[in-house]
């Protein structure tokens, strides 16, 4: 059976409002006349109840504890996490968008700990170590270009053998490099005001300017047998997408620092950490509410006008949105929002199966990445990895949905299909210039900001958490001079 693992709704509904009206209750006032002097407390509407939009509520909370600022999440679905979502079958919990964070995450590490969910390590990306076998597959040879071994000094010796000492060497020291840089900048605590929020200043205070103007082939530097086998790999099953001449550096580097740092997940979902910084940011959540429009309203109280699908309407002094390319309209707004494609990828589970040794010979890898061909099969490739999650159970990422015929290729027996999903999951990088790219408006008008701005730059749970910490502290610092 597949049923969502969520936080009952009801309870969180109830949690909210419970510390909703004990917000309301400290700020009554005994006589009318201090209640002239008093300013209304501000309220803040967060659209989206993902990884964004859930810790900008709990950080923006966290930042304004004395005040009666209302918070209130509009989320379209009826459940929290967005693309960190997990089902559960056969007793197991299974990942079904974003499985894994680095341990040196420290957003979303602490926030496990302090919430005190379990961490257990995971392992759906090629790292050489660990007990199951990775193969590189190349859907035009039909062949496996390489196969790790369970032993991870025999998997080094055929990587050197294979691409040389210096190119897995170099890529994991700049993926490691990379990922420390992000840290140094994304959670050290800015000694100055915060500042609006812009593009160009996140990828600045996050200390990846090095990166996020370079185009990433140059900037690994390394052979092209590398790059077209091991790090496009790892940008397929991390991103969905070829490693590209016009491709930044960014993507490979997170991908690479995916494949060759700790990794780990929160047991039974990582959309669980999402929950609890909804329910603390002691915040109104309504689901199934989905934003149809917003629009900047002349009034100096409350200008923001949010309507939903429901025919409702409300106002905000501020909104965060967190939703990628917004799907409503923006009205009387100083900026619009940059739209940027979203890669289109299709997540199957299949289950009582084993991948076919006619297909792909006997005794496959546990995880079958696929590799950049020089010229791309017909139809291009058609699976961009086939995971095995234990006990015949199969996890496939790809660019359509598989049809019969090729599951029957590529399985045998012919599986059963436990759950299938479309996401639109990542941005498509490097389709702008990379100058351009970084002119685009976090800040949209005056307390209304886009944080899914900064993923066309860095898409992980973790980077959105950070922008999302960056926009609180500016909403909260505006919030305290206020009242
Ligand atoms: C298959 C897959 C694998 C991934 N793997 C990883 C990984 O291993 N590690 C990692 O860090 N990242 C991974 N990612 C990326 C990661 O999931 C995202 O970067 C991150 O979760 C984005 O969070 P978000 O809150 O910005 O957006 P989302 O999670 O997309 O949240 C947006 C929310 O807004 C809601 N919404 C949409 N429209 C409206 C509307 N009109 N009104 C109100 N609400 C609306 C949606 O229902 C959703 O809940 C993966 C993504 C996918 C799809
Ligand atoms: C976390 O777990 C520990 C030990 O199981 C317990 O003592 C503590 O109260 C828990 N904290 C929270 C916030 O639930
Ligand atoms: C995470 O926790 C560690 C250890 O308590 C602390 O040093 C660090 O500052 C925390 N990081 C963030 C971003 O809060
Ligand atoms: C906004 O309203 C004020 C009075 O409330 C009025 O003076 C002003 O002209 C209005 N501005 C616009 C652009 O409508
Ligand atoms: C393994 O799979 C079979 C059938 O697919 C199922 O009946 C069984 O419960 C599973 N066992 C475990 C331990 O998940």
């Amino acid at each position: 059976m597949r049923t969502p693992i969520v936080l009952p709704a009801c309870l969180l509904v109830f949690l909210a409002s419970a510390s909703s009206s004990a917000h309301q209750a400290a700020s009554q006032h005994p006589f009318a006349q201090t209640e002239n002097f008093a300013p209304e407390p501000k309220s803040v509407a967060v659209i989206g109840a993902g990884a964004a939009g859930t810790s900008f509520a709990y950080l923006l909370r966290q930042a304004v504890p004395d005040t009666d600022a209302k918070i209130t999440i509009l989320e379209a679905t009826s459940r929290i996490g967005g693309r960190a979502s997990s089902i559960e079958f056969e007793g197991a919990s299974i990942e079904i968008g974003a499985s894994i964070f680095l341990k040196e995450n420290e957003h979303l590490y602490n926030a496990s700990k302090r919430f005190n969910l379990t961490l257990v390590s995971s392992s759906t990306e090629p790292k050489s170590g660990s007990d199951d076998r990775w193969g590189i597959w190349s859907t035009v040879d039909r062949s496996f270009r390489f196969v790790s071994s369970t032993s991870s000094k025999l998997t080094l010796a055929r990587m050197v053998w294979r691409y040389g000492f210096r190119a897995p060497y170099e890529v994991s020291r700049l993926a490691r490099q990379a990922a420390a840089s992000f840290g140094r900048g994304a959670y050290s605590v800015p000694a100055t005001t915060p500042v609006p929020p812009t593009l160009a200043g996140l990828i600045a205070d996050f200390k990846l300017v090095a990166y996020a103007s370079q185009l990433g082939r140059p900037f690994l530097g390394v052979n092209d047998l590398y790059l077209d086998e091991i790090v496009a790999s790892a940008m397929r099953v991390n991103y969905g997408q070829d490693l590209h001449a016009d491709l930044p550096a960014l993507p490979p580097l997170i991908s690479m620092a995916a494949a060759t740092g700790e990794v780990t997940a929160v047991e039974n979902g990582n959309q669980q950490i999402f929950e609890h910084f909804a329910v603390n940011a002691e915040a109104s959540i309504h689901f199934e509410k989905r934003v149809t429009e917003i629009e900047l309203v002349n009034s100096t109280s409350k200008p923001y006008k949010v309507s939903t699908a429901d025919g409702a309407t409300a106002y905000y002094d501020a909104v965060a949105i967190a939703v990628p390319n917004p799907p409503f309209k923006l009205v009387n707004i100083a900026r619009q929002p940059t739209i940027h494609p979203y890669v289109q990828l299709h997540v199957t589970l299949v289950a009582g199966t084993a991948p076919n040794p006619s297909y792909f010979g006997a005794n496959p890898p546990e995880r079958i990445l696929t590799c950049m061909d020089a010229v791309p099969a017909p139809g291009a490739h058609r699976f961009n990895s086939i995971s095995h999650l234990g006990n015949g159970t199969y996890k496939i990422f790809s660019p359509a949905e598989p049809s019969p015929e090729q599951l029957a290729q590529w399985f045998k027996p012919v599986p059963t299909v436990v759950a299938h999903y479309k996401w639109g999951a990542y941005p498509v990088f490097g389709t702008d210039a990379a100058g351009a790219a970084q002119d685009q408006p976090v800040m949209l008008d005056d307390q209304l900001f886009y944080l899914n701005a900064f993923e066309h730059i860095f898409s992980t749970m973790e980077s959105q958490t950070a922008v999302a910490k960056r926009v609180a502290s500016y909403v909260a610092e505006w919030i305290l001079s206020e009242s």
